[in-house]
């Protein structure tokens, strides 16, 4: 039981640090903080909640794996709709968490690929965000509660009202 417990916390952890990653990678390609604070500082912030949110999800897909609640196996945590238990819900997650393996291992070997392609990869950060969002909202116990629902909602939001911005610039530009 006490893994369950692991299973919810890091799951809220990591979704929480995606959301203010993504919302910091917006700010710093929209630019719409005008350098303050820095954009370096900016930058390394974006960094190290990105790598606190791979962190996380390692966490709660290993607490998931030990946990004795619900008896899963390897595959079913690693393949869309082997497992019975919620499979739609099961498998938005699992697509988030490989979205953030690549968005993850890709940052590390910026330096060694072509920014173009690093920046193709990067985008998937949004889907990745939406199959979160969608896997909380079906799997979690905690997501009818009025706080985290408040949570993911402002946090959603400011992210969708960013992206809109980035794709009109880009659009313009
Ligand atoms: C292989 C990938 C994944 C698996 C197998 C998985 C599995 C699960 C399971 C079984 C639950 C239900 C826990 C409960 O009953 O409360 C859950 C909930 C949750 N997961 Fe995942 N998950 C995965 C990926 C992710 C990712 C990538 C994120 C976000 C970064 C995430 C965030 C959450 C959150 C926020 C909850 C709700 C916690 C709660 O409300 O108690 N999961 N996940």
């Amino acid at each position: 039981m006490t893994w369950w417990y692991v299973v919810r916390a890091s799951g809220l952890v990591a979704y929480a640090m995606l959301t203010a990653t993504v919302i910091g990678g917006l700010l710093l390609s929209t630019r719409v903080l005008h350098r303050s604070p820095p954009p370096a500082w900016l930058f390394d912030w974006h960094r190290f909640v990105g790598g606190l949110a791979a962190v996380g999800t390692g966490l709660h897909v290993a607490a998931v794996w030990v946990d004795d609640y619900i008896d899963f196996h390897v595959l079913d945590l690693l393949v869309p709709f082997v497992s019975p238990w919620r499979p739609a819900a099961l498998a938005l997650g699992i697509v988030g968490f490989y979205l953030l393996l690549v968005i993850e291992l890709t940052s590390l070997a910026r330096r060694r690929m072509p920014l173009r392609w690093w920046r193709r990869v990067h985008y998937l950060s949004l889907p990745a965000l939406v199959a979160s969002t969608v896997h909380a909202l079906m799997a979690g116990e905690d997501s009818d509660e009025p706080a985290v629902l408040l949570a993911v909602g402002v946090g959603t939001g400011i992210a969708v009202a960013l992206a809109t911005l980035w794709f009109i610039q880009l659009g313009s530009g």
